[in-house]
């Protein structure tokens, strides 16, 4: 297969992670006789340096060209002071709505080898994390109209969602869950909010075309307290773009191990876009420290859902759990015990493993 790949390796530690996901693909490639060719774009912070602004029209365009998009991180302190609408994170917010990636999957799995990294006690994980928050990417408070009044003294962020925004994204929910355990929460604040009400009726209607999915649903607040007390309650955590945000944070951080997570976002061809769910973390950029092994396995979601190439995704995923089980560690999840490994190290160990 021929695959036309667009690098957005951003800011911080970005470049440092991308370069070992791309030398993992490029491993896949040669193994499984596939093509790969790259195009690197630039987005956010390093964009705002280059060209003044956070995302080019060009970039932009040349992610719409390419088949799929693997992102590093973006952001940092240096441009903390910038105006709002000029912040490397509008980079992200760009690139997720010119190029209509609705759909932002999330998982969050405690790995074995690493369970004593999660902040929770034992006896709460110990029937394992496994979940997917599945959050509408391009909808709600985040892109609703905002503004201040003519004084200053007050400003507004417009909630709002159409029936057709909740109910696509409430089939990529059902769909997924298909394929894990079957069951679907809903997230939302129907108890105050009219969006969140709307979410409940369409929701509840699109269950109907999947009868074989339990639906059940819980209030942000309450949903955010059972995370931490019974995180095993939930398969996959249907939610609105802000709540998903807050939650797939929480979500991660109860695993212990906020390097590891990968995510997707998609729309309802086969293109999407690839990144780690940690940040670009300035201070131990160039460092040879961070931990690719989440970019790694955003690549691997990129075979699987952008290129269907499912054999080739657990090839990754295989050399990774590998990896974890021969104890091999960077810094961040090393603990205090054993030598830590640097990202390249840490990206050779996963390559040599791929067969
Ligand atoms: C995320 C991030 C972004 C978001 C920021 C950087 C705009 O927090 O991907 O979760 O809020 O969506
Ligand atoms: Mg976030």
């Amino acid at each position: 297969m021929e695959m036309h790949i667009a690098l957005v390796p951003g800011d911080g530690i970005g470049p440092d992670i991308v370069r070992e996901a791309v030398r993992v693909l490029d491993r896949v490639a040669e193994v499984y006789g596939h093509s790969i060719t790259y195009k690197e774009i630039d987005a956010g912070g390093v964009s705002i340096d280059k060209h003044n602004v956070p995302l080019t029209e060009e970039a932009l365009a040349a992610a719409a060209a390419s088949d799929a998009v693997l992102l590093g991180a973006v952001g940092g302190p240096k441009w903390d002071h910038v105006p709002g609408n000029l912040r490397p994170e509008k980079a992200l917010l760009g690139l997720r709505s010119g190029l209509g990636l609705f759909c932002n999957l999330r998982p969050a799995v405690i790995y074995p080898e690493l369970a004593s990294a999660s902040p929770l006690k034992p006896s709460v994980i110990s029937d394992g994390v496994d979940l997917l928050v599945v959050r509408e990417l391009t909808g709600g408070i985040y892109f609703g109209e905002k503004g201040r009044s003519d004084d200053g003294n007050a400003a507004y962020d417009i909630m709002r969602y159409s029936v057709d925004e909740i109910s696509r994204i409430a089939r990529k929910a059902f769909e997924a869950a298909r394929l894990r355990r079957k069951h679907v929460t809903l997230v939302d604040k129907a108890n105050v909010l009219e969006t969140s009400r709307l979410w409940r009726e369409t929701v509840s209607r699109v269950a109907e075309e999947y009868p074989d999915v339990t639906l059940d649903y819980m209030y942000v607040d309450n949903a955010s307290m059972q995370l931490v007390r019974d995180p095993k309650h939930f398969d996959v955590l249907l939610t609105e773009n802000m709540f998903g945000d807050i939650l797939s944070d929480e979500a991660s951080m109860i695993t212990g191990s906020i390097g590891m997570l990968a995510s997707a976002s998609l729309r309802d061809d086969s293109f999407g876009m690839y990144e780690p769910i940690h940040g670009s973390a300035p201070d131990i950029a160039g460092q040879d420290i961070a931990n690719p092994i989440a970019t790694v396995l955003s690549a691997a979601m990129m075979l699987r859902y952008s290129f269907s190439l499912e054999k080739e995704a657990r090839a990754i995923e295989d050399a990774v759990s590998s990896v974890l089980a021969d104890g091999i560690r960077t810094k961040d999840i090393a603990g205090d015990s054993s030598a830590a490994v640097g990202t390249h190290e840490c990206g050779s160990e996963i390559l040599r493993r791929i067969k």
